[in-house]
This record gives structure tokens, C-alpha cells and sequence, in this order.
């Protein structure tokens, strides 16, 4: 019998950033964090994971590359983690069950967009990874259990578990039973709010978020600042804005919370940018359109790279592209300026 499973997780695009770990072996965030999960069909991850008695070790592949699963790994951990759940919750119940959490597994994933370009990839990466191994396993878990898996292999991964508007909440516990994933609403609850993601660069980034989070937490005084006296009440706020379907709230937020996770990256010794001159110019474009209108008709925001995601609703889209098109006419670094923003107007314009 083949033991097989495969999965696909989208990418996730916070408004409010995760940015710094109090405990990097379980990734434990400084802060809560809130993103809207992309529920078009292309920036997703698809995994297969099979197991078989006669595999000799576990293997990975990204994009049909092989990668090293290192022991201590965060790969690893995910992969142990999931196996000694199969083996509490399925075998230890039922001695009939066959003993997949013995065997080897061979796990391979596809990501139909750029890897590691600041597009989010190791959120839906590992999201898929750990719901195939989960549906491979078939484990008896909530999202909400398999997020606090997913988060010990990228932190942003554990809200693309859920779609809609998701928390992911830091939690107190030292042993992060308390740090996962809810979600705030679905994706039906808040129709025709669109994502367009301008890529300006998807080559791979510079700093890793990984070592850019760690130099922020050793040296930046103003990330103690946002931890303490910004985050928490923007959480409370942005949520409350979603639940209203407050889009002119909802968007001065995201893009506040945006540019103060780009002042941290400067504020780190040595300073990290993410952003480029394009980023730049497409936050003056957007803060100048929203002025001309004497209202909020988009946000942007950037997570660790200079790529745009430009949340409108879907009346604006059009007026947007145009705007767009027109700052920035073949843009040779705009490789493909309307990669997606999810709904009718797909393509490129
Ligand atoms: O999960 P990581 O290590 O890829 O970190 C993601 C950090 C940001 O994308 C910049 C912010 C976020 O909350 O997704």
C-alpha cells in the first residue's frame, strides 16, 4: 500500500509584522502579528510527503532541488514532531495502524513563485509541509495544533493554516503552548478586499529574516519601544477594524505598522534595508493617491524585500494599476508588476 499525501498552503501577508524572537529554538515572537492569508492559486506551496519502510532516510526537495534535512534542523523538528504524533494519536490507539512513524519519509514541494524574495515563501513552505505530513499521518489535530508545528519551522508559516484574517498570537509559556494561530475572520467575511503584489525584485534577499530578526533584537531600541507601547493596541485595533470591515482604519494601520518594521530594520546596528528606491516610490504614489481622494483608497505594505502588496478594495484596483503603470512604465525592475491581486482583474495590465 502507498502511503501518500499531498497538500498546497497559500502565502500570508501581514499588516502587523512579526519581527524578533524571544526564544529561537521554538520561535517564539517578541510580538503578535496579523496577516491576511491569499486565497488565490498563485503564491502557494504544494507538498507531497510518502513514507515507505524502505526508505533509508528522510529526504527533502524544494523545487526539485534537494536540501539537507540537518539534525536540529527546523525541517527536522517539524518532521519529528509530526511523527511522534502519529505515534500517540493514531498507532498507540489502534495496533492495527501501520507503523508510519518508523518509516522514512520523502517530502517534496513546489513553490509557483519566487523563493525567498520576501514573498512570504517559507510561510506557505512550511505550511504545506506540515499539513501533508499531517493528512500523510492522518492526525487527529486542530489547525490550531498543527500551527504551533508550523511555527517551529518559520514563524509567519503557523497563520497559513487558516484562511481569512489571521492572529498569531505570542502568547506567554515558556514552552510555546500558548503561541499560535486564530483566525479573526474568514475570507468571506470581508469580500472584495484585494491584494496586488507588485514585484519589483525576486531575487533572493540580502539579509535572511532569520539573522535580521536576531541583529534587531540584540540592538535596536526602538523594537522594545514598538513590543511594549505599539503592537498590542494596533492588534486590538486592526481586529476590531476587520470585524467592522473598517477599510480606512484597517489601512492606516497596515501601512503604519509597514513603515515602523522598516524604521526597526534601520534602526538595527548594522542597518538592514528591504526596501529600494521602487518601494519608495510606490509608498509616495499610494500616500499621494490617497490624499488626491481626501481618503483611504489603498495600503501598502513590504515585508523583507522591496516587493509591494497594495491592499484596496476592489472598486480601486483599476485606478491603481493605472497609477502604477504610469510611475512606472516598463520598470526594469518591475519583472512582473501584477503577479497577482486576487479576483477578476488578474493579469498583467
Ligand atoms: O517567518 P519568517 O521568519 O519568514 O519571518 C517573516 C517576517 C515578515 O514577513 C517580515 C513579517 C511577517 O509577520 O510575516
Amino acid at each position: 500500500m502507498v502511503h501518500q499525501a499531498t497538500t498546497s498552503a497559500p502565502v500570508n501577508i501581514a499588516c502587523i509584522k512579526y519581527w524578533g524572537k524571544r526564544d529561537t529554538k521554538l520561535i517564539l515572537p517578541t510580538n503578535s502579528s496579523l496577516s491576511v492569508t491569499l486565497d488565490q492559486d498563485h503564491l502557494r506551496s504544494t507538498t507531497t510527503s510518502r513514507a515507505d519502510p524502505e526508505f533509508t532516510k528522510d529526504r527533502l526537495w524544494l523545487n526539485g532541488n534537494e536540501e539537507e534535512i540537518k539534525p536540529g534542523s527546523r525541517t527536522h523538528t517539524c518532521i519529528a514532531e509530526l511523527k511522534a504524533l502519529r505515534k500517540t494519536t493514531v498507532e498507540d490507539k489502534n495496533s492495527s495502524a501501520p507503523k508510519l512513524s518508523t518509516y522514512h519519509v520523502h517530502i517534496s514541494s513546489y513553490n509557483n513563485f519566487p523563493t525567498a524574495a520576501g514573498l512570504a515563501s517559507s510561510a506557505s513552505g512550511f505550511a504545506a509541509l506540515v499539513s501533508s505530513l499531517a493528512a500523510l499521518y492522518e492526525l487527529p489535530v486542530s489547525p490550531k495544533d498543527l500551527s504551533i508545528i508550523a511555527r517551529q519551522g518559520s514563524g509567519s508559516a503557523c497563520r497559513s493554516l487558516f484562511g481569512g484574517y489571521v492572529a498569531w498570537e505570542e502568547g506567554s509559556a515558556s514552552d510555546g503552548s500558548d503561541s499560535y494561530a486564530v483566525q479573526v475572520a474568514t475570507e468571506s467575511h470581508w469580500p472584495g478586499i484585494h491584494a496586488l503584489i507588485c514585484v519589483v525584485n525576486d531575487a533572493k534577499k540580502g539579509t535572511s529574516s532569520t539573522s535580521g530578526m536576531q541583529r534587531t533584537v540584540e540592538t535596536s531600541a526602538l523594537l522594545q519601544h514598538r513590543i511594549k507601547e505599539v503592537v498590542p493596541k494596533r492588534m486590538a485595533d486592526i481586529s476590531k477594524a476587520i470585524q467592522e470591515k473598517d477599510f480606512d482604519t484597517f489601512a492606516r494601520i497596515t501601512m503604519a505598522d509597514s513603515n515602523q518594521f522598516h524604521a526597526v530594520a534601520l534602526d538595527t546596528t548594522p542597518p538592514i534595508f528591504y526596501m529600494n528606491d521602487v518601494s519608495r516610490g510606490v509608498i509616495a504614489v499610494i500616500e499621494e493617491y490617497n490624499r488626491a481622494a481626501g481618503k483611504i483608497k489603498a495600503a501598502y505594505t513590504f515585508d523583507a524585500g522591496p516587493n509591494a502588496v497594495i491592499y484596496a478594495p476592489e472598486e480601486n484596483l483599476k485606478e491603481i494599476i493605472q497609477l502604477i503603470v504610469k510611475f512606472f512604465p516598463q520598470q526594469a525592475e518591475f519583472k512582473d508588476p501584477f503577479a497577482l491581486f486576487g479576483g477578476k482583474l488578474e493579469g498583467r495590465v
